[in-house]
Protein backbone atom coordinates (compact mmCIF):
# COMPACT_ATOMS: atom_id res chain seq x y z
CA UNK A 1 0.00 0.00 0.00
CA UNK A 2 2.52 2.34 1.39
CA UNK A 3 4.53 1.95 -2.21
CA UNK A 4 2.20 3.76 -3.95
CA UNK A 5 2.22 7.09 -2.13
CA UNK A 6 4.33 9.60 -3.89
CA UNK A 7 6.28 12.73 -2.45
CA UNK A 8 3.94 15.69 -0.75
CA UNK A 9 4.73 19.33 -1.49
CA UNK A 10 6.53 20.28 1.42
CA UNK A 11 4.29 23.49 2.73
CA UNK A 12 6.28 26.96 1.82
CA UNK A 13 6.08 28.20 5.07
CA UNK A 14 7.36 25.05 7.56
CA UNK A 15 9.89 24.15 5.07
CA UNK A 16 11.69 27.42 6.57
CA UNK A 17 12.18 25.64 9.87
CA UNK A 18 14.55 23.21 8.84
CA UNK A 19 16.11 24.89 6.38
CA UNK A 20 16.54 28.07 8.97
CA UNK A 21 18.26 25.27 11.49
CA UNK A 22 20.22 23.44 9.59
CA UNK A 23 22.01 27.12 8.10
CA UNK A 24 25.22 27.19 10.03
CA UNK A 25 25.80 30.51 9.58
CA UNK A 26 25.63 32.55 13.25
CA UNK A 27 24.34 35.85 12.09
CA UNK A 28 21.27 33.91 10.34
CA UNK A 29 17.75 35.66 10.95
CA UNK A 30 14.83 33.82 10.78
CA UNK A 31 11.80 35.88 9.39
CA UNK A 32 9.70 32.89 8.82
CA UNK A 33 7.21 31.56 10.36
CA UNK A 34 4.80 33.60 12.21
CA UNK A 35 5.68 33.02 15.74
CA UNK A 36 6.24 36.07 18.41
CA UNK A 37 10.00 36.06 19.56
CA UNK A 38 10.63 38.74 21.51
CA UNK A 39 14.01 41.01 21.65
CA UNK A 40 16.14 37.95 22.61
CA UNK A 41 14.72 35.31 20.31
CA UNK A 42 12.71 33.55 22.70
CA UNK A 43 8.76 32.73 22.38
CA UNK A 44 7.80 33.84 25.82
CA UNK A 45 4.98 32.20 27.78
CA UNK A 46 3.01 34.84 28.73
CA UNK A 47 2.89 35.44 32.47
CA UNK A 48 -1.10 35.25 32.41
CA UNK A 49 -0.41 31.89 31.36
CA UNK A 50 2.17 30.40 33.67
CA UNK A 51 0.10 31.35 35.94
CA UNK A 52 -3.08 29.87 34.97
CA UNK A 53 -0.97 26.57 34.70
CA UNK A 54 0.19 26.61 38.12
CA UNK A 55 -3.48 27.25 39.15
CA UNK A 56 -4.25 24.39 37.34
CA UNK A 57 -1.62 22.25 38.51
CA UNK A 58 -2.55 22.52 41.95
CA UNK A 59 -6.54 22.55 41.41
CA UNK A 60 -6.93 20.03 38.20
CA UNK A 61 -8.35 16.73 40.18
CA UNK A 62 -9.29 14.87 36.72
CA UNK A 63 -8.02 14.49 33.09
CA UNK A 64 -11.19 12.62 32.12
CA UNK A 65 -13.25 13.65 28.47
CA UNK A 66 -14.57 17.09 28.39
CA UNK A 67 -17.44 17.12 26.00
CA UNK A 68 -17.13 16.61 22.22
CA UNK A 69 -17.74 20.58 21.86
CA UNK A 70 -14.96 20.87 24.79
CA UNK A 71 -15.77 22.75 27.64
CA UNK A 72 -18.52 25.14 27.44
CA UNK A 73 -16.98 28.08 29.09
CA UNK A 74 -14.09 28.28 26.59
CA UNK A 75 -16.68 29.15 23.93
CA UNK A 76 -18.78 31.34 26.42
CA UNK A 77 -15.55 33.39 27.35
CA UNK A 78 -13.74 33.11 23.63
CA UNK A 79 -17.19 34.03 22.26
CA UNK A 80 -17.56 37.16 24.07
CA UNK A 81 -14.02 38.10 23.46
CA UNK A 82 -14.71 38.09 20.09
CA UNK A 83 -18.22 39.11 19.60
CA UNK A 84 -19.02 40.96 22.75
CA UNK A 85 -22.62 40.23 23.76
CA UNK A 86 -25.32 39.61 22.61
CA UNK A 87 -24.32 36.65 19.67
CA UNK A 88 -25.14 33.79 22.35
CA UNK A 89 -28.43 32.49 21.28
CA UNK A 90 -27.26 32.41 17.79
CA UNK A 91 -23.73 30.86 18.07
CA UNK A 92 -22.73 27.16 18.20
CA UNK A 93 -19.17 26.48 18.88
CA UNK A 94 -16.56 23.23 19.11
CA UNK A 95 -13.39 23.80 19.94
CA UNK A 96 -10.45 22.90 17.61
CA UNK A 97 -6.99 22.19 17.43
CA UNK A 98 -5.64 25.31 16.73
CA UNK A 99 -7.19 27.87 14.42
CA UNK A 100 -6.06 25.39 11.62
CA UNK A 101 -8.27 23.22 13.06
CA UNK A 102 -10.95 25.39 13.11
CA UNK A 103 -10.72 26.15 9.39
CA UNK A 104 -10.27 22.65 8.66
CA UNK A 105 -14.17 22.09 10.82
CA UNK A 106 -15.87 24.86 9.21
CA UNK A 107 -14.82 23.73 5.50
CA UNK A 108 -16.37 20.30 6.80
CA UNK A 109 -19.37 21.93 7.90
CA UNK A 110 -19.55 23.78 4.53
CA UNK A 111 -19.18 20.27 2.67
CA UNK A 112 -21.94 19.12 4.86
CA UNK A 113 -24.37 21.49 4.54
CA UNK A 114 -23.54 22.81 0.97
CA UNK A 115 -21.21 21.04 -1.05
CA UNK A 116 -21.40 22.95 -4.39
CA UNK A 117 -20.39 26.09 -3.22
CA UNK A 118 -17.40 27.83 -3.84
CA UNK A 119 -14.64 28.79 -1.45
CA UNK A 120 -13.45 32.34 -2.29
CA UNK A 121 -9.86 33.44 -0.93
CA UNK A 122 -7.91 36.46 -1.19
CA UNK A 123 -5.35 36.43 -3.51
CA UNK A 124 -2.89 36.11 -1.87
CA UNK A 125 -4.09 34.11 1.61
CA UNK A 126 -2.50 31.76 3.42
CA UNK A 127 -1.49 28.82 1.76
CA UNK A 128 -3.29 26.25 3.60
CA UNK A 129 -6.59 27.50 2.76
CA UNK A 130 -6.71 27.00 -0.93
CA UNK A 131 -4.47 23.36 0.04
CA UNK A 132 -7.03 21.95 2.57
CA UNK A 133 -9.57 23.50 0.27
CA UNK A 134 -8.52 21.08 -2.74
CA UNK A 135 -7.58 18.44 -0.28
CA UNK A 136 -11.49 18.11 0.50
CA UNK A 137 -12.03 18.59 -3.13
CA UNK A 138 -14.55 21.87 -2.94
CA UNK A 139 -14.28 24.48 -5.35
CA UNK A 140 -12.60 27.67 -4.59
CA UNK A 141 -12.21 31.10 -6.30
CA UNK A 142 -9.80 34.13 -5.79
CA UNK A 143 -10.53 37.50 -5.02
CA UNK A 144 -8.04 40.38 -6.16
CA UNK A 145 -6.82 41.51 -2.83
CA UNK A 146 -2.96 42.85 -2.64
CA UNK A 147 -1.70 45.81 -5.11
CA UNK A 148 1.81 45.14 -5.99
CA UNK A 149 2.39 48.86 -6.36
CA UNK A 150 1.34 50.18 -3.41
CA UNK A 151 1.93 47.03 -1.34
CA UNK A 152 -2.02 48.25 0.20
CA UNK A 153 -5.10 46.50 -0.65
CA UNK A 154 -6.63 46.26 -4.69
CA UNK A 155 -10.07 47.68 -3.21
CA UNK A 156 -11.51 48.16 -6.59
CA UNK A 157 -10.35 45.05 -7.83
CA UNK A 158 -11.26 43.13 -4.61
CA UNK A 159 -15.30 44.48 -4.99
CA UNK A 160 -14.91 43.87 -8.86
CA UNK A 161 -14.31 40.32 -7.89
CA UNK A 162 -16.49 39.98 -5.53
CA UNK A 163 -19.72 40.86 -7.71
CA UNK A 164 -19.40 37.93 -9.16
CA UNK A 165 -20.41 35.71 -6.06
CA UNK A 166 -23.35 33.62 -6.38
CA UNK A 167 -26.08 33.24 -3.87
CA UNK A 168 -24.96 30.82 -1.33
CA UNK A 169 -20.85 30.93 -1.97
CA UNK A 170 -18.90 31.36 0.74
CA UNK A 171 -16.05 34.12 1.10
CA UNK A 172 -13.20 33.94 3.76
CA UNK A 173 -12.25 37.41 4.94
CA UNK A 174 -9.09 37.52 7.46
CA UNK A 175 -10.57 39.17 10.35
CA UNK A 176 -7.82 41.10 10.83
CA UNK A 177 -3.68 41.24 10.39
CA UNK A 178 -3.90 39.53 6.45
CA UNK A 179 -2.02 37.12 6.55
CA UNK A 180 0.45 37.42 4.10
CA UNK A 181 0.42 40.48 2.88
CA UNK A 182 -0.19 42.57 6.34
CA UNK A 183 -1.91 44.84 4.21
CA UNK A 184 -5.90 45.47 5.55
CA UNK A 185 -9.41 47.07 5.00
CA UNK A 186 -10.09 50.43 6.67
CA UNK A 187 -13.64 50.80 8.33
CA UNK A 188 -15.07 52.53 5.19
CA UNK A 189 -13.92 49.86 3.25
CA UNK A 190 -15.20 47.37 5.28
CA UNK A 191 -18.44 49.12 5.39
CA UNK A 192 -18.87 49.09 1.75
CA UNK A 193 -17.15 45.20 1.45
CA UNK A 194 -20.35 43.95 3.77
CA UNK A 195 -23.53 45.76 2.11
CA UNK A 196 -22.24 43.96 -1.19
CA UNK A 197 -21.65 40.00 0.08
CA UNK A 198 -25.08 40.88 1.73
CA UNK A 199 -26.49 41.87 -1.23
CA UNK A 200 -25.17 38.64 -2.80
CA UNK A 201 -25.97 36.46 -0.32
CA UNK A 202 -22.77 35.12 0.75
CA UNK A 203 -21.68 33.15 3.63
CA UNK A 204 -19.21 35.07 5.26
CA UNK A 205 -15.95 32.00 7.02
CA UNK A 206 -13.92 34.69 8.85
CA UNK A 207 -10.47 33.66 9.75
CA UNK A 208 -9.22 35.41 12.78
CA UNK A 209 -5.68 34.37 14.19
CA UNK A 210 -4.84 37.24 15.29
CA UNK A 211 -6.67 39.16 17.43
CA UNK A 212 -4.61 41.98 19.56
CA UNK A 213 -1.86 42.00 16.86
CA UNK A 214 -3.28 44.94 15.16
CA UNK A 215 -4.68 47.97 16.41
CA UNK A 216 -5.94 46.48 19.63
CA UNK A 217 -8.35 43.22 20.85
CA UNK A 218 -11.70 45.06 20.04
CA UNK A 219 -10.12 47.17 17.11
CA UNK A 220 -8.68 43.88 15.56
CA UNK A 221 -12.74 42.25 16.20
CA UNK A 222 -14.17 45.42 14.95
CA UNK A 223 -15.35 43.76 11.58
CA UNK A 224 -16.09 40.44 12.86
CA UNK A 225 -18.46 41.94 15.07
CA UNK A 226 -19.51 44.08 12.03
CA UNK A 227 -19.97 40.96 9.95
CA UNK A 228 -21.89 38.70 12.91
CA UNK A 229 -24.27 41.54 12.97
CA UNK A 230 -25.25 41.78 9.35
CA UNK A 231 -25.60 38.93 8.25
CA UNK A 232 -27.90 35.87 9.28
CA UNK A 233 -25.21 33.39 8.88
CA UNK A 234 -21.51 33.49 9.21
CA UNK A 235 -18.97 31.19 10.37
CA UNK A 236 -15.82 32.50 12.64
CA UNK A 237 -12.52 30.16 13.28
CA UNK A 238 -10.45 31.93 16.03
CA UNK A 239 -6.80 30.54 17.29
CA UNK A 240 -5.42 31.35 20.28
CA UNK A 241 -2.22 30.17 18.71
CA UNK A 242 -1.27 33.89 18.42
CA UNK A 243 -2.37 36.14 21.32
CA UNK A 244 -2.49 34.02 23.99
CA UNK A 245 1.05 32.57 23.16
CA UNK A 246 0.41 28.78 22.81
CA UNK A 247 1.05 27.07 19.58
CA UNK A 248 1.93 24.08 20.35
CA UNK A 249 -1.32 23.34 22.85
CA UNK A 250 -3.60 23.67 19.27
CA UNK A 251 -6.15 25.69 20.72
CA UNK A 252 -8.86 27.31 18.16
CA UNK A 253 -12.73 27.72 18.31
CA UNK A 254 -15.45 27.37 15.43
CA UNK A 255 -18.23 29.70 15.54
CA UNK A 256 -21.04 29.03 13.57
CA UNK A 257 -23.64 32.21 13.74
CA UNK A 258 -27.47 31.43 12.02
CA UNK A 259 -30.58 31.06 13.21
CA UNK A 260 -31.79 30.70 16.97
CA UNK A 261 -34.20 27.49 15.92
CA UNK A 262 -32.11 25.77 14.56
CA UNK A 263 -28.67 26.33 16.60
CA UNK A 264 -28.65 22.87 17.94
CA UNK A 265 -28.96 21.20 15.17
CA UNK A 266 -25.81 23.10 14.07
CA UNK A 267 -24.22 22.39 17.07
CA UNK A 268 -24.75 18.74 16.79
CA UNK A 269 -23.54 18.57 13.13
CA UNK A 270 -19.98 20.34 14.74
CA UNK A 271 -20.43 17.71 17.26
CA UNK A 272 -20.49 15.23 15.20
CA UNK A 273 -17.41 16.22 12.79
CA UNK A 274 -15.31 16.60 15.77
CA UNK A 275 -15.87 12.69 16.40
CA UNK A 276 -15.38 11.91 13.32
CA UNK A 277 -12.02 13.56 13.16
CA UNK A 278 -10.57 13.71 16.48
CA UNK A 279 -13.27 12.99 18.80
CA UNK A 280 -12.45 15.33 21.53
CA UNK A 281 -10.79 18.47 21.34
CA UNK A 282 -7.77 19.35 22.87
CA UNK A 283 -8.35 20.36 26.40
CA UNK A 284 -5.21 22.04 28.15
CA UNK A 285 -4.75 25.49 26.14
CA UNK A 286 -8.51 25.80 26.04
CA UNK A 287 -8.91 25.31 29.99
CA UNK A 288 -5.66 27.95 30.30
CA UNK A 289 -7.40 30.91 28.33
CA UNK A 290 -10.69 29.65 29.97
CA UNK A 291 -8.52 30.70 33.29
CA UNK A 292 -7.78 34.09 32.12
CA UNK A 293 -10.75 35.30 30.91
CA UNK A 294 -12.90 34.32 33.82
CA UNK A 295 -10.24 36.12 36.07
CA UNK A 296 -10.09 39.89 36.36
CA UNK A 297 -6.63 40.07 37.82
CA UNK A 298 -5.41 37.23 35.00
CA UNK A 299 -7.30 39.05 32.09
CA UNK A 300 -5.67 42.52 33.47
CA UNK A 301 -2.26 40.93 33.03
CA UNK A 302 -2.60 38.89 29.90
CA UNK A 303 -4.20 42.36 28.09
CA UNK A 304 -1.12 44.19 29.23
CA UNK A 305 1.28 41.87 28.13
CA UNK A 306 -0.12 41.60 24.68
CA UNK A 307 -0.63 45.44 24.16
CA UNK A 308 3.24 44.96 24.78
CA UNK A 309 3.83 42.75 22.16
CA UNK A 310 1.99 44.66 19.72
CA UNK A 311 3.65 47.78 20.92
CA UNK A 312 6.87 45.83 19.88
CA UNK A 313 5.45 44.78 16.79
CA UNK A 314 4.75 48.40 16.08
CA UNK A 315 8.12 49.98 16.86
CA UNK A 316 9.65 47.03 14.72
CA UNK A 317 7.25 48.25 11.56
CA UNK A 318 8.65 52.06 11.97
CA UNK A 319 11.97 51.37 12.43
CA UNK A 320 12.35 49.21 9.36
CA UNK A 321 10.71 51.91 7.43
CA UNK A 322 12.63 54.46 8.80
CA UNK A 323 16.15 52.50 7.91
CA UNK A 324 15.05 51.39 4.74
CA UNK A 325 14.01 54.89 3.82
CA UNK A 326 17.82 55.78 5.06
CA UNK A 327 19.25 52.57 2.98
CA UNK A 328 17.61 52.85 -0.26
CA UNK A 329 17.41 56.90 -0.26
CA UNK A 330 13.53 56.04 -1.37
CA UNK A 331 9.88 56.00 0.70
CA UNK A 332 8.66 52.64 -1.45
CA UNK A 333 8.81 50.93 1.63
CA UNK A 334 7.22 53.45 4.04
CA UNK A 335 4.03 50.77 3.72
CA UNK A 336 5.49 48.75 6.69
CA UNK A 337 4.81 51.16 9.19
CA UNK A 338 1.07 50.97 7.31
CA UNK A 339 0.99 47.11 7.69
CA UNK A 340 -0.53 46.06 10.91
CA UNK A 341 -0.17 42.02 12.26
CA UNK A 342 2.65 39.74 12.08
CA UNK A 343 3.04 40.12 8.58
CA UNK A 344 4.44 42.01 6.12
CA UNK A 345 4.92 41.46 1.98
CA UNK A 346 7.84 43.03 0.62
CA UNK A 347 7.28 43.23 -3.00
CA UNK A 348 10.85 41.43 -3.41
CA UNK A 349 11.38 39.11 -6.36
CA UNK A 350 11.90 35.57 -5.85
CA UNK A 351 15.20 36.10 -6.88
CA UNK A 352 15.89 38.91 -4.58
CA UNK A 353 14.24 36.85 -1.75
CA UNK A 354 16.60 33.88 -2.63
CA UNK A 355 19.55 36.26 -2.57
CA UNK A 356 18.69 37.00 1.15
CA UNK A 357 18.59 33.65 1.77
CA UNK A 358 21.93 32.65 0.19
CA UNK A 359 24.10 35.41 0.59
CA UNK A 360 22.69 36.95 3.99
CA UNK A 361 21.28 34.29 5.65
CA UNK A 362 17.90 35.96 5.75
CA UNK A 363 15.19 33.71 5.47
CA UNK A 364 11.66 34.41 4.33
CA UNK A 365 8.66 33.13 2.76
CA UNK A 366 9.66 33.02 -1.55
CA UNK A 367 6.38 35.67 -1.84
CA UNK A 368 8.76 38.42 0.36
CA UNK A 369 6.65 37.92 3.51
CA UNK A 370 8.85 38.38 6.73
CA UNK A 371 7.54 37.69 9.60
CA UNK A 372 7.65 41.44 12.03
CA UNK A 373 8.52 39.81 15.16
CA UNK A 374 11.27 37.98 13.83
CA UNK A 375 13.47 41.20 13.89
CA UNK A 376 15.12 43.32 16.81
CA UNK A 377 16.24 46.82 16.85
CA UNK A 378 19.63 44.99 16.02
CA UNK A 379 18.82 43.49 13.08
CA UNK A 380 16.52 45.78 11.90
CA UNK A 381 19.66 47.76 10.39
CA UNK A 382 21.38 44.67 9.32
CA UNK A 383 17.80 43.71 7.02
CA UNK A 384 17.60 46.89 5.67
CA UNK A 385 21.24 46.68 4.39
CA UNK A 386 20.97 43.38 2.79
CA UNK A 387 17.69 44.40 0.86
CA UNK A 388 19.20 47.96 -0.36
CA UNK A 389 21.99 45.66 -1.23
CA UNK A 390 20.02 42.97 -3.20
CA UNK A 391 17.75 45.50 -4.91
CA UNK A 392 21.13 46.69 -6.45
C1 LIG B 1 2.15 31.32 9.52
O1 LIG B 1 1.45 31.72 8.59
O2 LIG B 1 3.38 31.42 9.54
C2 LIG B 1 1.48 30.72 10.73
O3 LIG B 1 0.11 30.78 10.61
C3 LIG B 1 1.98 29.36 11.03
C4 LIG B 1 1.50 28.35 10.05
O4 LIG B 1 0.99 27.32 10.51
O5 LIG B 1 1.65 28.53 8.84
Amino acid sequence: MLETLSPQLQDKILELIALYRDDPRPQKIDLGVGVYKDASGLTPIMRAVKAAEKKLWEAEKTKTYTTLAGDPGFADALIAMILGAGCANRAAAVATPGGTGAIRQALELIKLASPAATIWLSNPTWPNHPSIIKYLGMKMAEYRYFDPASCGVDFAGLMDDLAKVQPGDVVLLHGCCHNPTGANLDTSQWAQLVPLLKSRRAVPLVDLAYQGFGDGLDEDAAATRLIASSFPEVLIAASCSKNFGIYRERTGLLIALGDPARKAITQGNLNFLNRQNYSFPPDHGARLVTMILQDAALTADWKAELEEVRQNMLTLRQSLADELRRATNSDRYDFIARHRGMFSRLGLTESQVMALRNRHGIYMVGDSRINIAGLNARTVAILAAAIAAVEG
